[in-house]
């Protein structure tokens, strides 16, 4: 194990597909684990192939489109059936990693299996075993870790491991946790279970309160070497630990002496390229990806974004592979986003003129969302004010859209 590396293991095509109205076609999923490949990614859960024979057909194909450096894992229960189908499925991987596990928390070995915490440490054992013949590498995952009680916990991922196990999964299944607790979860797993550093454990975390990434942070923050998370965040409910988040904090605290193998430059295509085949937009203001994360429409942050990018902006949006930071013209912005929008468009203006466009331009805007170049351009026939024209910077700039509309 590479030490201080972070393994991102990206399940956008399992728990992110199991959201309501998101469904991918074999197509659609091959086309995006072949991106999740050159992102970096060190693990793609392809699927669930007991689930349905579309599902099996498409890990079946990511199996043979992904080359031989990226693990490619299948999702099954504690099932013997599950497994078999999970191993057949991942015949062609170069890498196959079998996922099996079992609810472990009070509330799931009582409502869900009406068993005991004895009997669902053999189903654990057997589970592994089981998949131990069809690959060497098998992730058992405790479903409601999160609730579970630690010393239980402990028992049996140190059993689990003695029969096995290759990376033990922590998932905070209903998103209960706080981050302390989860990370309190994850250090006394690491000074308790035997056996516990020959393996990998992982974080799983679900957004119900919102804490999903501060949750996985805590996680590594606390020995876990595996991250679990989707891209945009999608998944159950309020969705999983979103990749970009824990990958840009990975990369933007350096203190933490972690690092990741992801190539966060195509972090915004990658975002985009699963928005566009699951049909599920991306909130405006989300973390990284959001259309607004590098937008600046207040007078204040335009006039100190347009002096030093640095004053609103603590992440650089070369990073993540949008070109520069937009400045967005609203009712809410000053004069120097306005001079510097015209400037950008070819026309510069005298403090003057300036002053009487800018007038106009503030009526315009209390009645719209945002002004456009186009609007920008009758309003300086409306102000007929002097203005020195550059066609050569008129010719470069390209109108309106927000990514390209830039410093
Ligand atoms: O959230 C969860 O517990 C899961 C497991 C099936 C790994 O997705
Ligand atoms: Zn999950």
């Amino acid at each position: 194990m590479e030490k201080n590396r972070i393994h991102i293991f990206d399940t956008t095509l399992r728990d992110g597909e199991q959201v309501p109205g998101c469904k991918l076609n074999t197509r659609e999923k091959v086309k995006i684990a072949k991106k999740l490949e050159f992102l970096g990614v060190d693990v793609i859960e392809a699927g669930f192939p007991i689930s349905s024979p579309g599902d099996y057909k498409s890990v079946q194909e990511i199996c043979k489109s992904v080359s031989n450096t990226t693990v490619v894992c299948a999702l099954s229960r504690a099932v013997e059936k599950d497994i078999e189908i999970a191993g057949i499925a991942l015949k062609y991987a170069k890498l196959p990693r079998i996922h099996t596990g079992i609810g472990t928390s009070h509330c799931h070995i009582h409502y869900k299996f009406n068993s005991t915490q004895e009997k669902i440490i053999e189903r654990a054992i057997h589970a592994v075993k089981y998949a131990k013949k069809y690959v060497e590498d098998v992730e058992f995952y405790a479903e409601d870790a999160g609730r579970t009680e630690n010393e239980f916990l402990a028992k049996i991922c140190e059993n689990v491991i003695k029969y096995g196990a290759t990376v033990i999964n922590i998932p905070d299944t209903t998103g209960y946790c706080l981050p302390k607790e989860y990370g309190c979860k994850i250090r006394f797993l690491k000074e308790n279970v035997k056996g516990i550093h020959k393996i990998i454990l992982s974080t799983h975390c679900h957004n119900d309160l919102g804490l999903a990434t501060a949750n996985s942070l805590a996680g590594i923050m606390n020995g876990a070497e595996q991250v679990e998370c989707t891209i945009n965040g999608i998944g159950e409910r309020a969705g999983n630990t979103s990749l970009e988040e824990i990958v840009m904090i990975i990369k933007q605290n350096s203190h933490l002496n972690l690092f990741t193998h992801i190539n966060t430059k195509l972090i915004s295509s990658m975002s985009h390229l699963v928005s566009k085949c699951t049909g599920m937009k991306v909130q405006a203001n989300k973390a990284i990806v959001g259309m607004n994360a590098f937008s600046h429409s207040s007078g204040i942050h335009q006039d100190g974004i347009i002096k030093k990018r640095e004053t609103y902006e603590s992440i650089n949006p070369e990073d993540v592979g949008i070109d520069k930071s937009s400045i967005i013209l609203t009712a809410r912005s000053g004069r120097a986003a306005l001079a510097y929008r015209y400037k950008k468009l070819g026309f510069f203006l005298k403090k003057n003129s300036l002053d009487l466009v800018y007038s106009i331009f503030l009526k315009y805007a209390d009645e719209k969302k945002e002004i456009t170049d186009m609007e920008l351009k009758k309003i300086l026939k409306k102000a007929n004010v002097n203005h020195k024209k550059n066609n050569k910077v008129l010719k470069n700039h390209h109108t309106n859209d927000r990514r390209i509309n830039v410093l």
